[in-house]
């Protein structure tokens, strides 16, 4: 099978599988199935593939049909589905989140620079789509989403300037709108300048920060035991939010700060962090395909 899609960091995902355990391991977000695979070639464990977006998941199903009797697939966004399932011995929460390269590169989704449509949803049957945002957001909702999700400088004047050319007519494509960006710009980077104002909308668009809170919040109040959560995410906003959970997850002591002195038992401890430092793609794996360039894992394991 050809692959629309290369996994990042597969090796570095793989060095916190322990190929002569059993259980059961969550790809929260198994797009093509290039971890997945992986795992199911080289362990014992047993897989529960999902990815929100139907498309990949099909594809999945058919790449990993050789293994069928040691997985299952569930088409939900990842944040409902920890919550919803009773697995013992759960042994891996695997989520490499963000857009598959099969997703930027299809023409109708509307997420790439030139595309002539405006949508930039992963899942078909959400409501939100790009065209709403950008037609129908107001001034300021539309520059916090620029300043929050895209840590746009100039957002208050691309939000502008957005609202200016909507008012003679919508804006109908993802083309039309990085022109818009472009013919905006002041300063001259080496990025294009509608990158950041793309990714803020995606993000807006699939709750994509919102997801990944509840991912952790839901994971968190399951108390998995001896479970390692292994996160791969593409730009800081992810990437602090997980760095901020783990922080969180090895405090001993949950008193409120106002207390003078520790009342909780200071052993709230739920596990360790397995990497000091976010693991990142060596140069070799850039090369390659740099789409890995902005990846960053971290690991968790929980106490037994
Ligand atoms: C980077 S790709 C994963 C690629 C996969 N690891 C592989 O190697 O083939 C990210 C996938 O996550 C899915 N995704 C993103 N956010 C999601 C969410 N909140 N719930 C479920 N799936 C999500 C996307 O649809 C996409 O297929």
């Amino acid at each position: 099978l050809n692959t629309p899609h290369i996994p990042v960091l597969l090796d570095e995902v793989l060095s916190f599988v322990d190929f002569s355990e059993s259980g059961i391991m969550i790809d929260m977000t198994a797009g093509f199935g290039g971890h997945s695979i992986e795992v199911l070639q080289k362990s014992k464990l047993d897989l529960i593939c999902n990815d929100k977006d139907i498309k990949a998941l099909d594809f999945s199903k058919n790449r990993l049909n050789d293994f069928k009797n040691r997985v299952s697939f569930i088409n939900k966004t990842f944040s409902e589905v920890i919550k919803e399932l009773e697995v013992d011995n759960l042994k891996i929460i695997l989520a490499d989140i963000g857009v598959s390269s099969y997703q930027l590169d299809e023409e109708y989704r509307g997420f790439s620079f030139n595309s002539d449509s405006l949508d930039m949803r992963m899942d078909d049957r959400n409501e939100l789509n790009a065209k709403y945002v950008v037609n129908n957001y107001s001034i300021t909702e539309l520059e916090d989403i620029f300043k929050n999700y895209g840590e746009v400088r100039d957002y208050k004047r691309m939000a502008f300037a957005i609202c200016e050319y909507r008012k003679d007519k919508q804006i109908e494509s993802a083309k039309e709108l990085s022109q818009i960006v472009a013919r905006n710009t002041r300063k001259f980077s080496k990025l294009n300048p509608a990158t950041l104002i793309f990714q803020a909308i995606r993000i807006e668009v699939n709750d994509e920060l919102g997801e990944l809170k509840k991912l952790l919040d839901n994971i968190e109040s399951v108390s998995p035991k001896g479970t390692r959560v292994i996160l791969i995410s593409f730009h800081s906003l992810e990437d602090r939010i997980i760095k901020n959970k783990f922080k969180q997850w090895i405090k001993k002591c949950i008193c409120d700060e106002s207390v003078m002195r520790c009342e909780c038992g200071n052993n709230h401890q739920k596990g360790k962090i397995l990497t000091k430092k976010p693991l990142v793609a060596n140069d070799k794996e850039i090369k390659n395909n740099p789409r890995s360039r902005s990846a960053k894992l971290r690991a968790f394991e929980f106490n037994a």
